[in-house]
């Protein structure tokens, strides 16, 4: 099975998508640090990177912009990226992100301001259903269209659901467009009445209970980010068609187990229905057997205690390699039923590791699975 190196090769996006927890954000790094050992300007946008891994790659938390990891830092640990090949990474902060479509679609500084400045304003940006992964493509499309990587690799938000990113512009079209927001833009809509209004005995109570005045400023959001909200749809709808573009590939990470191949599969069908390029799937933390039979406990203990002298140890750790066997064999069994349901699509497998992945030398050995063939995986993986 193929490298990913052929499976991303002549694209200029891949977006890592899956469920919470199975390795986007340590995948989504290794193929930007391998894609740039070979030549290529890579910035790789992640979402939640654990402390560790962000300061190793030297990420600043704030800021909102792509930052050059420093060459010394991959040097130190072997890395020296051929024909000018540069890696890049940013933390995405989609409350900044919002802030500056806001900024590009106001009519003028004074438009712009009384939407940031607005109390519901910053409350919503942060909070809106889905803003969070619209944010990460509206980024994402940004430097797409600056050009001044080769290779954008996305890492995408931690949603308990893969499918919640690609429904995200639409989510965003649908609250803009939706009901809600249109009952307090209309001139005659329901904010515009209350605010006439003014003075109410109900109003001040609000403003008591809420310590602002909500209305006042609800009617102020709405009725400034109305004259904004074509240029969010027309925005949205490119956002979308780039996920669409040929240019894209979606990678899908997921785990070994039952459930989490499950979501892969059905994540994959969503991809193809929505007309999007699916690249490969990379099924992370794999347990593989590491001999063709089952071992047999009482054996194992036997061999093991006359190395170690103890039998009680002995035995657990023989029962503990029995364990073992029994979950790689239920890995495999997983990894077979997705390699079916793919009907013959790169499935990539990368075996758990011993430690956890926080630093560029644990990138580098995760992209020793990522970036040769399926026939070197299994030998280093059962080495
Ligand atoms: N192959 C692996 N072997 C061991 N630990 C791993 C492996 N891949 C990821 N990890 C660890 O698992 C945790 C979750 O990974 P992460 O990439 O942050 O997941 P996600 O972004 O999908 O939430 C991290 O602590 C990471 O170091
Ligand atoms: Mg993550």
């Amino acid at each position: 099975m193929a490298s990913i190196e052929s499976v991303i090769e002549g694209r200029e996006i891949v977006i890592c998508a899956g469920s919470g927890g199975v390795g986007k954000t340590t995948t989504s790094a290794a193929i930007a640090l391998g894609m740039a050992n070979r030549g290529f300007r890579v910035c790789v946008l992640t979402i939640d990177p654990a402390k560790r891994l962000a300061d190793s790659l030297g990420l600043k938390e704030l800021g909102n912009e792509a930052s050059r990891v420093d060459p010394a830092l991959l040097k130190a640990q072997g890395v020296e990226p051929e024909n000018g090949g540069e890696l890049w990474a940013m933390m995405l902060d989609a409350k900044e992100t919002f802030d500056a479509l806001v900024a590009r679609h106001a009519e003028d500084a004074e438009a712009r301001d009384r939407v940031l400045n607005n109390r519901i304003y910053q409350q919503i940006s942060g909070a809106l259903a889905g803003s969070q992964e619209y944010m990460a493509m509206e980024k994402l499309f940004e430097l797409h269209s600056e050009g001044r990587f080769d290779l954008l690799v996305l890492d995408t938000p931690p949603s308990r659901n893969a499918l919640d990113f690609l429904d995200a512009p639409r989510r965003l079209t649908q609250f803009i467009e939706g009901k809600s927001l249109q009952i307090f833009i209309k001139p005659t809509g329901l904010a515009a009445r209350v605010a006439s209004r003014g003075t109410g005995v109900v109003l001040s109570v609000l403003k008591r209970i809420v310590g602002f005045d909500l209305l006042a400023d609800l009617s102020e959001f709405f009725t400034a980010f109305s004259s904004m909200i074509d240029g969010f749809q027309d925005r949205a709808k490119r956002v979308s068609s780039l996920l669409a573009d040929e240019r894209t590939s979606f990678l899908i990470v997921c785990g070994p187990h039952g459930d989490q191949i499950d979501e892969a599969v059905f994540f994959h069908s969503k991809l193809v229905e929505n007309g999007m390029n699916f690249g490969a799937a990379v099924v992370n933390r794999v347990r593989y057997r590491l001999g063709p039979r089952q071992p047999k406990v009482g054996d194992l203990t036997k061999r093991i205690a006359s190395a170690i002298d103890d039998e009680d140890l002995a035995g657990r750790l023989a029962r503990n390699l029995a364990e073992y066997d029994v979950l790689a064999v239920r890995d495999r069994k997983n990894i077979d039923r997705l390699t079916g349901a793919l009907s013959g699509e790169p499935v990539i497998r990368i075996p758990y590791l011993d430690t956890d992945v926080h630093d560029i030398a644990g990138l580098c050995q995760i992209n020793r699975y990522l970036f040769t063939d399926e026939d070197e995986r299994v030998q280093l993986a059962t080495n």
